[in-house]
């Protein structure tokens, strides 16, 4: 692992970001599992649910927007934020909306070292050279992460890796996905929690995909293994979460990075997700915004949310639009 301190201009570099950023955000229309956050504190709820009392009338998006504002709670001001698969990507935009956001500390880190000291740079925090698929290289990076800023308050695993293949995959194909796309949440996990815990707070977002939630119909290890992701982070939550642990699972659909425009690059045929595909940047924003609520499911894509519940609701039927969509997608119409 090469240790790399960014120097770079972080006033300049963080006030540009800052502003498109807050352009970004006010363009978005972030989805989560439920607009209403958990308890809002002007949802008259006793009063409304008791029959022919006064009913209760409210310019319902203003009270929304007052509601979703105070029930903002995690602030990523001044938190120590690791960042994996920082050098491109979504990777990227979050920690460049990490630094706008005022983050005291942002540790990129990626298995390209000079991509994570470039935008370490950028954003004035520290770059390393990291196989996330590397138990004692993760537990490595928390260590320098720890020792350079004191603590780490958010980890973020979003490094991934994906192949347009099918079950036939090789061993090793499947065995990459899995390493990378779960045991590095794992390792993650293993090596940030135990301080979280003393402490009593911590924060730990997973970047996944809708694809694990729903499926990707032509990747058969990426599928399988951001289902698994998922499993654990919301396994996390549920075994933490009254530990002062919080959780969060990003599921995007297409983002336009490198991922999304090599994948299919061999296909000849542009990606089906780049149709409503969102940028790195729009992701970030809700990402932020998705923290900032502590929501477990951040949805950048509105429509994954109905997808889910459809799923959830009518699995039969939705296999077999899924299985349509295959055809449509591998061109294979048999
Ligand atoms: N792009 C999309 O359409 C899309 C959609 C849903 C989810 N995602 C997920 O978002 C995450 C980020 O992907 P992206 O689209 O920004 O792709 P990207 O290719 O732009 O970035 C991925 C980064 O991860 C790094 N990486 C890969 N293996 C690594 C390893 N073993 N150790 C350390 N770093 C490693 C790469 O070097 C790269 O910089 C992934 O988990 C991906 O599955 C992407």
């Amino acid at each position: 692992m090469t240790d790399h301190m960014g120097r770079g201009n972080k006033e300049g570099n963080s006030a540009n970001c800052l502003l498109s950023f807050s352009n970004e955000i006010n363009n978005l229309g972030c989805q989560f599992a439920s607009h209403q956050p958990p308890h809002a504190p002007f949802e008259p709820r006793g009063r409304q649910a008791t029959a022919g009392r006064r009913r209760f009338r409210r310019p319902r998006k203003l009270v929304d927007t007052v509601g979703r504002f105070l029930e903002q709670r995690m602030e990523l001001k001044g938190k120590v934020v690791v960042v994996t698969g920082g050098a491109s990507g979504i990777g990227k935009a979050l920690c460049e909306a990490f630094a706008a956001e005022g983050a005291s500390g942002v540790v990129v880190a990626d298995l390209d070292g000079a991509g994570a000291q470039a935008v370490a740079v950028m954003v004035g925090g520290i770059g390393l050279r990291v196989n996330v698929a590397d138990e004692a290289e993760v537990r490595q990076l928390v260590a320098v992460a720890t020792e350079r800023y004191g603590q780490v308050d958010l980890f973020c695993s979003n490094a991934g890796v994906i192949a347009r293949r099918d079950e036939d995959a090789a061993n090793a194909e499947w065995q990459r996905h899995w390493d990378v796309n779960v045991m590095a949440h794992v390792y993650a996990a293993r090596a940030v929690l135990p301080q979280m815990l003393a402490r009593g707070a911590g924060y730990l977002l997973h970047t996944v995909s809708a694809a694990g939630l729903l499926s990707q119909v032509n990747a058969a290890p990426y599928s399988v293994t951001k289902h698994a992701a998922l499993g654990f982070a919301e396994w996390l939550s549920i075994a933490h979460g009254a530990q002062g642990i919080r959780v969060s699972a990003l599921c995007p659909q297409g983002v336009v990075t490198p991922m999304l425009l090599g994948a299919d690059a061999a296909s000849g045929r542009p990606s089906f997700l780049a149709d409503g595909a969102l940028s790195a940047e729009q992701v970030a924003a809700c990402t932020v915004q998705g923290l900032r609520d502590e929501r477990f499911l951040i949805l950048p894509h509105s429509e994954v949310l109905g997808y889910f519940q459809r799923k959830a609701s009518d699995y039969e039927r939705w296999l077999g639009g899924m299985r349509r969509l295959r055809a449509k997608v591998t061109g294979d119409a048999s």
